[in-house]
């Protein structure tokens, strides 16, 4: 029975009990409620189709780097392999990146050839075997946390990124995560929001999906870092949770569920919105979003030549 506690501030607490429908027959008993086509069909046992178990076998890396990505964008990964993605930019600090794919809606069979090839070159390809649109985007933050738990879960932390962003890790390392943290999120943070009821949005979130009218905290999604430890945590949680299509929001509902905080980060350090590259202003910041990869490539060499006052 589904009860809920109604709280008018001038009314005696009232418990209001729902009966549940009266299961007069077997097939309706049986029936689950239908998914809406927006939530991510889950737990699932999606299936890696490229996969790097033994990556983390020389031992675990201070900084697992989950780059969200698309089957189809080899040229975006070519580039942030050299600049932000580069495994060997934070001197002394060892770094892994993963980027995280789904299946193309169409042309996954025609990709699968030139995928195989460009992971058995760089060893930096998952992907499993759902579709890879934006509604999905969380099956692909929970692939990567999946991929942690199974294969490095002893990391010491964890960033999830998208590909058009400017990273600093550099900054963050330095002046964010040491030394190491245990139950540690931070980002830009979000609080007292809720979700876009209207379908015209690219973020619509129907009821059905998600009946609350705010989220918890969470941090945004092009750029987040949380310690290795809430990878495994945040995968187990999400196994119990309905899912919804915002994968930002749905890693605050798993840390909600958790009774884990938010950290928040000081003004200007991950930046939601796109910033004029200034060499000085850029080497103290973790993240700028709106960079697309040609973008961060116009701006690197500058970038690495940099001497700023720290
Ligand atoms: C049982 O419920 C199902 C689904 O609501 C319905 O289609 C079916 O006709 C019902 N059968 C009987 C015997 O009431
Ligand atoms: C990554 O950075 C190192 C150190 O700066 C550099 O030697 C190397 O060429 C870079 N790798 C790529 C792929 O750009
Ligand atoms: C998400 O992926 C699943 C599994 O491939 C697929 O059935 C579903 O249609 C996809 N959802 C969206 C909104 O693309
Ligand atoms: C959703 O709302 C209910 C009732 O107000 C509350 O108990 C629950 O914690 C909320 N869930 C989240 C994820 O905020």
């Amino acid at each position: 029975m589904k009860c809920q506690l109604s709280l008018p501030l001038l009314l005696p607490p009232l418990l209001l009990c729902l009966e549940p429908p009266s299961p007069d027959n077997a097939t309706a008993r049986a029936a689950p409620p239908p998914r809406h086509p927006l939530q991510p069909p889950y737990p699932y046992p999606y299936r890696f189709l490229l996969n790097e178990p033994h990556k983390c076998r020389g031992g675990p890396p201070f900084l697992v780097l989950l780059v969200a990505s698309q089957p189809g964008d080899t040229a975006g990964r070519a580039t942030i392999r050299q600049t932000w993605g580069n495994e060997s930019s934070v001197p002394g600090v060892s770094i892994l990146r993963l980027f995280l794919l789904g299946l193309h809606p169409v042309f996954g069979r025609e990709l699968r050839g030139t995928l195989e090839e460009e992971s058995r070159l760089h060893r930096d390809l998952l992907q499993q075997d759902f579709l890879d649109t934006y509604n999905n985007l969380t099956l692909k933050t929970l692939m990567g946390m999946e991929w942690v738990t199974r294969y490095c879960p002893e990391a010491a932390y964890v960033m999830k990124a998208d590909s058009d962003v400017f990273l600093n890790l550099d900054y963050l390392v330095r002046r964010f995560l040491l030394p190491p943290k245990k139950n540690f999120i931070t980002g830009y943070v979000y609080r007292n929001t809720g979700p876009i009821r209207h379908p015209a949005y690219k973020w619509y979130v129907p009821r059905e999906v998600y009946p609350n009218n705010t989220y918890p905290p969470y941090c945004g999604g092009p750029g987040y870092v949380f310690s290795g430890d809430l990878a495994t945590k945040i995968y187990m949680v999400a196994q119990k949770l309905p899912l919804i299509n915002m994968e930002d929001s749905f890693v605050g509902i798993c840390l909600h569920a958790l009774g884990i905080g938010v950290t928040h980060s000081p003004m200007g350090v991950f930046n939601m919105y796109w910033l004029q590259y200034k060499k000085c202003r850029f080497s103290r910041l973790v993240m700028v979003h709106h960079y697309q990869p040609q973008d961060v490539l116009a701006i690197w060499p500058d970038f690495q030549q940099t001497k700023c006052p720290r």
